[in-house]
């Protein structure tokens, strides 16, 4: 399995995760795996952890954009 491919977005403080990555608990048990995740790095998604694109509104990036 490849490793997985982790983009910071320095403007918006996007995580995107491209690959599968493991959630786990505190003993390190994995909960779930996800494929291809993206995580708020700008604490305005109304759905933390999750990115879902509200920073788009502080960084003025067009909507139709993948970032
Ligand atoms: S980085 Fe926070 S909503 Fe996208």
């Amino acid at each position: 399995m490849a490793n997985p491919t982790i983009y910071i977005n320095p403007v918006s403080g996007s995580i995107k995760i491209l690959g599968a990555v493991d959630f786990v608990d505190a003993e390190g048990n994995i909960l779930e795996t996800k494929e291809n995740v993206k995580f708020c790095g700008c604490s305005l998604s109304k759905d933390k952890p999750w990115c879902d694109g509200s920073h788009k509104a502080i960084t003025g990036q067009n909507r139709s954009t993948n970032s």
